[in-house]
């Protein structure tokens, strides 16, 4: 019998996020990093219980339609490169399309964008879609992280244990 397995999406997601987001500080540095990229000239860190309870980072940039916003959070979804050649031309501090699918697989996470239109919610909780919505909000994106490493015992442990 065969020994060896594919991991699912959302296995290999966990795994990626033990790469992406060690700790708090690394939700918000790849949060912040999003902001930047969204040519946002304001952004707000919110942080409740040091950001193990709550981490909120609010921006005033471009924004994401419904479309975008609801591919945001997959797994290789960037719209910072398209090919190959524009890996040698990078001006965007992202563009592994890594840091939202990581932080939602171990996370509770909502994500409020509009991009001038209308406003979008999409909440998530370990990677699964559990609601979405149309709402009211200013052009920008805000970005809701509760929770973090709920569903992976040993690093919030660790995350508990070290001094914020
Ligand atoms: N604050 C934001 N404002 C506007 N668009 C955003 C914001 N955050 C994320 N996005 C969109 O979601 C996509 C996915 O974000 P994500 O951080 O996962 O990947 P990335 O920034 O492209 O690459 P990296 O994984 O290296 O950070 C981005 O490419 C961008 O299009
Ligand atoms: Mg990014």
């Amino acid at each position: 019998m065969s020994k060896i397995v594919q991991l699912d999406e959302h296995l290999s997601n966990m795994i990626a996020a033990g790469e992406v987001v060690e700790r708090v500080s690394s939700v918000v540095k790849e949060l912040i990093e999003n902001s930047l990229d969204a040519k946002s000239s304001e952004i707000t860190i919110e942080l409740v219980d040091s950001g193990i309870r709550e981490i909120k980072v609010t921006d005033n940039g471009i924004g994401m339609d419904k479309e975008d916003l609801k591919i945001s959070y997959l797994r290789h979804a960037t719209s910072k490169i398209k090919n190959q050649y524009d890996l040698f031309r990078i001006s965007t501090l992202g563009f592994r399309g890594e840091a939202l699918p990581s932080i939602a697989s171990v996370s509770d996470m909502t994500i409020k964008s509009n991009d001038g239109s209308i406003g979008y919610y999409i909440h998530l909780r370990a990677s699964k879609l559990m609601d979405e919505g149309i709402i009211s909000l200013n052009k920008g994106t805000e970005v809701t992280v509760c929770n973090l490493f709920f569903n992976t015992p040993a690093r919030l442990k660790y995350l508990k244990n070290e001094n914020v």
